[in-house]
């Protein structure tokens, strides 16, 4: 008869007790999520400005190995790692990365088609100047050198503050 009675009342116990946990679990992630947010935010900034400034050392090495008549494989890796860190460019921009420490334009997120048409303007111009140095020929590098240098320029009239 005690264990009749009692399988039930346990069972309520349970029950009730998942849902107290189910309750502060989800009242837990409640208070967490706006902190979490501003620091993942926050973390993203600074992670596309780093490799922007990544992009700046990529430019500059590659100016200076042209200048030389240096080796134009090193040409090569460098416009390697700008076709891809523009390939995931946009994505760095992710909604409400708007706020804070970034030089980022508003336009960056109202005028989402273009400014994506402006990464992809910029990896198809690493990626001429990746071919022209791995192809060897030094002037087609130096062309492509100075148009993508005009293609970074270009988006950051229309997306970056001064
Ligand atoms: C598709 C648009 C776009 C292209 C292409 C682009 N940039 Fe930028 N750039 C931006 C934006 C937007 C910012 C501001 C980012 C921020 O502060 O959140 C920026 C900021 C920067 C910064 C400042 C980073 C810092 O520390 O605050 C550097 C350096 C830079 N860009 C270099 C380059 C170079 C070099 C290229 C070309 C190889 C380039 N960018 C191409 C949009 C672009």
């Amino acid at each position: 008869m005690g264990i009749l009675q009692s399988a039930p009342e346990s069972c309520m116990r349970i029950k009730q007790a998942s849902l107290a946990l189910l309750l502060l679990g989800a009242a837990g992630l409640a208070g967490l999520a706006p902190a979490g947010l501003a620091r993942a935010q926050g973390d993203v900034v600074a992670q596309r400005q780093a490799g922007l400034k990544r992009m700046s050392g990529n430019l500059e090495a590659i100016k200076k190995t042209l200048e030389a008549k240096g080796d134009l494989s090193l040409v090569a890796e460098r416009s390697q790692d700008m076709v891809t860190f523009f390939q995931g460019f946009p994505a760095l921009f992710p909604p409400g990365s708007d706020t804070g420490d970034t030089h980022a334009r508003p336009a960056v997120w109202s005028d989402r088609a273009e400014f994506q048409a402006a990464a992809g303007r910029m990896v198809a111009a690493a990626s001429k100047l990746h071919e022209a140095a791995a192809s060897g020929d030094a002037d087609a590098t130096a062309t492509a050198f100075r148009e993508a240098g005009g293609t970074c320029g270009a988006c950051h009239r229309a997306f970056r503050a001064r």
